[in-house]
């Protein structure tokens, strides 16, 4: 996709699910994680040319629904995503999502595509970067707590961007733990089912906590935790939703994507305003040190931030302009007189004055 698109053009590259999917299929999911983790870690250095804000979120007793909008000088994304943890009982994803970029000198929707998978794409790639950042360079043994939909993907995003080579796995649901095993026979991962966190997490190098329950979890207390560790809390990312014990974080180096926003929803919510933290993008380009030593515990309090999905979005618009993927559409009207909106309801328009409030009594008497 070119960056500069004239700015009359209104056409919107439409992708649903099937040409995601198609998207993902054709590229490989090694390629499409590496591509969106470049890209994140790209648009992560020009961390002051975006506007950024914390994202606005619904809730309601079993859910949130959030928006995450985000702009630098040329682009402007948003994805609605929602959580809800009970939905899988009723056969509906916990996590759904879709999502548009538009061009900023004209405000033209250019891409409005779906992000349930790109989502859980993104979000790997996010946890594999700040890994491949924070933790010890001779991390192979992952625990991976939580077997839902988004495992499969951190498991193959740290196989590649991180050399992880065990994966020792839990869940509640001893069906998720079995699937997560079928979908990646044959991936080059040795993977250890386990009947506890505890026994999942002892002797591991990194440990994924991506659960999905709305409430002030504690899957991981502050015995498990053992010198060198690092942790990639995925699933504490809404205000009442966390997955890791206050003192988890006392004991360790803390890392976030955007504080403002993780201050509200992360684990990070449980620890006062002054608790130390370190934006992700500051060690990647270099202002601050990681990890200082091999005996440091270190915590990505990962709640998910706009510019991934903005990076995901340039991805996938890419993608399917080389694979000739999606559909053009015109989600808003194109005019040959913009200023003639009126025009676009045609001839046929009924004009006509609505019929007066005793015309109305009369009909329905
Ligand atoms: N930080 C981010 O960027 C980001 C992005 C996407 C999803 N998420 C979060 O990740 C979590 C997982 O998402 P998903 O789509 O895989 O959900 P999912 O419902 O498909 O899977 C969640 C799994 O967690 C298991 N689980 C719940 N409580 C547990 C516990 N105490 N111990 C072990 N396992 C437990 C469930 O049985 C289920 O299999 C959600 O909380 C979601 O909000 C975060």
């Amino acid at each position: 996709m070119k960056r500069d698109p004239s700015p009359l053009d209104t056409d919107t590259l439409y992708l649903g699910a099937p040409d995601v999917a198609r998207i993902v299929a054709r590229k490989g999911l090694p390629a499409c994680l590496a591509g969106v983790a470049d890209r994140i870690h790209a648009d992560f250095l020009r961390w002051h040319e975006f506007d950024k804000t914390p994202r606005v979120a619904n809730h309601s007793a079993d859910g949130v629904i959030e928006l995450m909008p985000v702009s630098d000088a040329s682009w402007y994304s948003f994805k609605y995503v929602n959580g809800h943890p009970k939905n899988t009982q009723r056969g509906v994803s916990t996590v759904m999502a879709f999502g548009v970029l538009a061009d900023v000198a004209t405000g033209a929707p250019r891409l409005l595509a779906e992000l349930t998978l790109p989502t859980a794409i993104r979000t790997a790639a996010m946890s594999a970067l700040a890994a491949r950042t924070l933790a010890r360079k001779d991390s192979r043994v992952m625990a991976l707590i939580g077997n839902g939909a988004q495992a499969e993907f951190q498991a193959i995003a740290f196989r590649d961007l991180v050399g992880i080579r065990t994966l020792r796995v839990h869940d509640v649901d001893a069906r998720a733990s079995a699937k997560l095993v079928r979908n990646l026979q044959g991936q080059g991962l040795e993977i250890v089912v386990c009947a506890s966190t505890a026994e999942a997490v002892r002797g591991a190098d990194i440990v994924t906590t991506i659960t999905a329950d709305k409430q002030l979890a504690t899957i991981i207390t502050p015995e498990m935790v053992e010198p060198g560790m690092h942790f990639n809390g995925v699933g504490g990312d809404c205000p009442g939703k966390t997955e890791l014990h206050a003192d988890v974080l006392r004991a360790a180096s803390v890392f976030v994507e955007f504080e403002p926003q993780t201050r509200i929803e992360g684990d990070l919510q449980q620890m006062p305003a002054d608790f130390e933290v370190t934006e992700l993008w500051r060690v990647l380009s270099g202002q601050t040190a990681g990890r200082t030593s091999d005996a440091q515990v270190t915590v990505f309090d990962s709640v998910g931030f706009a510019i991934e999905d903005y990076a995901a979005l340039h991805f996938l618009h890419d993608m399917a302009r080389e694979l000739g993927i999606g559909d053009v559409i015109q989600l808003v009207p194109q005019m040959n007189d913009p200023k003639d909106l009126f025009a676009t309801i045609g001839a046929t328009a009924d004009l006509q004055r609505a019929p007066a409030r005793s015309s109305i009594a009369t009909i329905s008497a």
